[in-house]
């Protein structure tokens, strides 16, 4: 499908819902999102040396692969055909993948939305996450280890907070780093109790980073000597 699609698409600032290292993503009709490759992206190396390459070279030397698009939505039909149909909730849909002449390969997903229509946000830019959410991380991390889904792109950018008029869970939006051939210099990755334990450890990482402690009140020293 190319052309015709190309018109109705209005890939423009006010629609942009987001974006990640390596594409934008806008917000289309029909309560979809549209995610196209940026055309720059700048590499930063240490010694605070940044270079710009065209998106595609970049994306090419990150994931081995000729189009992340496709091989997202490759790596999305593998994964829900892999796990139970009430657990799919946690996995934002990818619809299609089209070729536009305007804007290379774009990919049309399910936007992930709250009770109030707008835009789900991520946990790097969602202020409020009520403690009902991470009894649904949980339940993601859980499906993880329990079907062995070797996902390597886990991170505050790539799980929306849903907020529905029931229950506030997260919805993951990425599906760009499955399998194990990332790890070229780390073979045992192929071993699913290896995958697993990378995976458990970035779950890990996501709730230190973004679930805040409860707050401990205990009483200091001096104020016991007085009760
Ligand atoms: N389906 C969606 N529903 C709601 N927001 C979304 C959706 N897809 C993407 N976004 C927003 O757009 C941002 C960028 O999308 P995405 O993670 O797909 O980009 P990326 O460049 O491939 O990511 P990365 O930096 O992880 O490589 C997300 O962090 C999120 O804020
Ligand atoms: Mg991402």
């Amino acid at each position: 499908m190319t052309g015709a699609f190309d018109i109705a698409l209005d890939l423009t600032e006010n629609t942009k819902i987001g974006e990640g290292k390596f594409r934008e993503a806008y917000a289309i009709r029909d309560g979809l999102c549209a995610k196209v490759l940026k055309s720059t992206i700048v590499k930063s190396y240490p010694c605070g040396i940044k270079i710009k390459l065209p998106g595609r070279l970049y994306a090419r030397a990150e994931y081995f692969v000729e189009d992340l698009n496709r091989t997202e939505m490759d790596n999305y039909r593998w994964l829900v055909e892999n796990i139970a149909f009430e657990d799919r909730k946690y996995f934002g849909k990818i619809h299609v993948v089209i070729d536009s002449k305007r804007y290379g390969t774009v990919l049309i997903a399910e936007r992930i939305t709250n009770a109030d229509g707008s835009t789900s946000r991520d946990l790097l830019h969602e202020q409020t996450i009520e403690t009902e959410f991470w009894e649904g991380f949980d339940r993601i991390s859980e499906i993880f280890m329990r079907y062995a889904i070797p996902h390597f792109g886990l991170g505050g950018g790539n799980l929306v907070v849903k907020k529905d008029a029931e229950s506030v869970y997260p919805v993951l939006i990425d599906y760009k780093k499955i399998g194990a051939r990332f790890f070229p210099l780390q073979p045992w990755i192929h071993l699913p109790f290896f995958a697993a334990r990378k995976v458990a450890r970035s779950m890990t990482k996501i709730r230190n980073e973004f679930k805040p402690e409860p707050i401990s009140v205990t009483p200091a020293l001096t104020d016991l000597s007085h009760g």
